[in-house]
């Protein structure tokens, strides 16, 4: 890829402005896909790509910028710094990248587009053209050591994953700083993985199928062996498959949900996991979910993999309350509770610079009080299962082993509990719980 302007036809210059600026709002505590959600839809990709790519690089962008500019520069510069220098890094990764004179070129040109930046072009182009030699050394030059993990988390959080993982947590963190791949979950109303697949195939995507996850066995997931904008998907829009990493769709799978059961998914948006256990059974499902904006999704994946009936309700609730029941106790319940998010940093980069320490403990009384509640709602020999996207025990673990003290009468099925991130996952966690009796 050499060329100046993006298969869109953005050129890269723009496409780094808004990166970069994509990147300020993440540093001022806004969620990434929250701003990603206000671009045009043309400039969605290239902008996701450089804004995820740069908050992935993070730590080793800083030590190029710190050892180039000693006295900080301002935000704004830096930010556009931190996009510009992981094109960089991103080209020694996998030998595809911009040419090094592009990179220089588009990010000096991108100092124009914002009156913050426009006076730093000099340094722009000084900086970027020293990090050039220094990443890109010439024939024969030795390369300069890559950061061990470029990516950065908080202290309290890299201590979190010492103390609970003193063997692993390296491999956590390089697992996470990787660009996850995207994987499909094909939607088995209207077609078997094989048969999908096929579509792919004469559509000229290559894909694999995976099998399972922690030992559990997946119907409907494929990978791509390189992603692409999900309108070059067989059937997207008619519903024929959805993107979600694998590790998720292990809920649906061990929820097993049967025609005629009453379902509650108490955690419901975007609504993905709802999805998956309606394209297994026709049964009857309460979809809740406490954030109004966020519940919107749950109807529109609803109505794209044509799964709403007068058997499905969406409904605005408080999981940890009983307001919105109508008392009719549920065969199975599907707690994924909000969480840290901590698994999923391959595919949000921005949560290792949003969460804060204190959200540990207040996530962990949120996932209590739904706990109690949800139980209140399940029929008695009835399954519920505990699901976070966390690595932190504090929310996984920890949790379930409260759970079952409070309740005598909670039965521990088998489930894999914590999963860590590997190359077709993302961290999850989970317990399945049966009510014995009252
Ligand atoms: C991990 S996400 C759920 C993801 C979803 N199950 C899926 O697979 O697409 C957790 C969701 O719980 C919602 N939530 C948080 N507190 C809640 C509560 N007290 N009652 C219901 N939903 C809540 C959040 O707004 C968020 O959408």
């Amino acid at each position: 890829m050499t060329d100046k302007k993006t298969s869109l036809s953005l050129p890269l210059s723009e496409a780094i402005t808004i990166a970069a600026q994509a990147v300020g709002e993440v540093m001022s505590g806004r969620s990434l896909t929250e701003v990603l959600d206000e671009l045009e839809p043309h400039e969605r990709p290239i902008v996701q790509s450089l804004s995820f790519d740069a908050l992935r690089k993070w730590v080793r962008s800083h030590e190029l910028i710190k050892q180039f500019i000693p006295k900080n520069p301002p935000p704004e510069v830096d930010h556009l710094l931190s996009v510009a220098i992981a094109l960089f890094l991103n080209e020694n990764a996998d030998g595809k990248g911009y040419a090094a004179h592009t990179i220089v070129d588009q990010a000096v040109s991108a100092c124009d587009n914002y009156d913050k930046t426009m006076y730093a072009k000099g340094l722009v182009n000084a900086v970027l053209r020293k990090v050039s030699l220094v990443v890109q050394p010439a024939d024969g030059e030795t390369r300069f050591a890559p950061d061990p993990i470029p990516m950065f988390v908080p202290p309290w959080w890299r201590a979190n994953l010492k103390r609970h993982y003193s063997k692993t947590w390296q491999s956590i963190l390089f697992a996470q700083a990787k660009r996850a791949p995207l994987i499909l979950r094909v939607n088995q109303k209207q077609y078997s993985r094989d048969q999908y697949q096929a579509l792919l195939s004469e559509s000229g995507i290559t894909s694999a199928p995976v099998e399972e996850v922690a030992g559990v066995k997946l119907a409907a997931a494929l990978v791509l062996s390189s992603p692409v904008p999900v309108s070059d998907l067989p059937g997207f829009y008619a519903g024929a498959v959805s993107v979600q990493d694998a590790g998720a769709q292990l809920a649906a799978a061990l929820l097993s949900p049967q025609s005629g059961e009453r379902v509650l998914d108490a955690c419901a948006a975007p609504g993905g996991k709802t999805a998956h256990l309606l394209e297994l059974a026709n049964c009857e499902m309460v979809a809740l979910e406490l954030d109004g904006e966020r519940l919107s999704k749950v109807s529109g994946n609803l109505d794209r993999l044509r799964l709403h009936s007068d058997k499905v309700q969406v409904l605005r609730g408080d999981a940890s309350k009983a307001t919105w029941w109508d008392g009719r106790p549920f065969d199975k319940i599907l707690l994924d509770a909000p969480c840290s998010a901590s698994g999923i940093v391959a595919r949000h980069p921005d949560i290792p610079f949003l969460r804060r320490e204190a959200d540990i403990k207040s996530l962990q009384q949120k996932q209590r009080g739904i706990l109690e509640q949800a139980w209140k709602m399940l029929k008695p020999e009835g399954l519920m299962l505990y699901v976070t996207c966390s690595v932190f025990p504090e929310e996984g673990e920890e949790q379930a082993i409260w759970f079952a003290a409070q309740h005598g009468n909670a039965l521990r099925l088998g489930a894999p509990g914590q999963i860590l991130p590997t190359d077709v996952s993302d961290g999850f966690y989970y317990a399945l719980f049966k009510k014995n009796g009252q």
